[in-house]
């Protein structure tokens, strides 16, 4: 639970902790592979694999692994519900750089703490966990790859 301020801290920009990696990644403890963020963004893939985006795009639409539509609108003209609770998702890929995207869907409270966006790949600071999904993300770092590599393509 040590790195639960660092992790969580909304002012990590300014924090200078930030650039140096280690203090700013995921900790052992944590089950998580360690990621650094730069700015705004985590510019290296968390897996070793590149992402697929056709698996990126199942996992969107998914209603019980990613349940982006219960927020999101998006690109999806088969899924009939989607949200109406935040920004659409077509030009994602125009509006973000990849790794600006890899952190917003790691951790989206980065970047406004009040959030609704759940963070997809944090294990610490978080309330309301289920027994049975202590410890692990939402997402595991293949998933979030695949993710990115699939919001990427959203390019208008
Ligand atoms: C519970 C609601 C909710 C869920 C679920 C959710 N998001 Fe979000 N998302 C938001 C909100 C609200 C914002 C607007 C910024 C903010 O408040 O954090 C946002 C912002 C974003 C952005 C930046 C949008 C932009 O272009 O400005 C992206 C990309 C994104 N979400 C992708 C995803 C993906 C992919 C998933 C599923 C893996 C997801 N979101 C799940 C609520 C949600």
């Amino acid at each position: 639970m040590s790195t639960a301020a660092a992790i969580g801290a909304p002012d990590f920009a300014d924090s200078g902790l930030a650039d140096s990696g280690l203090a700013d990644s995921g900790h052992a403890d944590s089950g998580l592979r360690p990621y650094a963020v730069v700015g705004d963004a985590i510019p290296e893939p968390l897996s070793e694999a590149a992402g697929d985006p056709v698996r990126g795009r199942a996992i969107v639409v998914n209603r019980q692994a990613g349940l982006c539509l219960l927020c999101h609108t998006g690109p999806f003209p088969e899924e009939r519900f989607q949200g109406n609770l935040a920004p659409n998702l077509a030009g994602a890929g125009s509006r973000w750089s990849v790794g600006q995207l890899r952190l917003r869907i790691v951790d989206a409270s980065r970047f406004n703490p009040d959030t609704i966006m759940p963070p997809y790949y944090r294990t610490e600071g978080l309330t309301r966990v289920a027994p049975a999904f202590a410890g692990k993300p939402v997402l595991s770092a293949e998933q979030i790859e695949d993710v990115v590599a699939f919001l990427a393509t959203l390019r208008d």
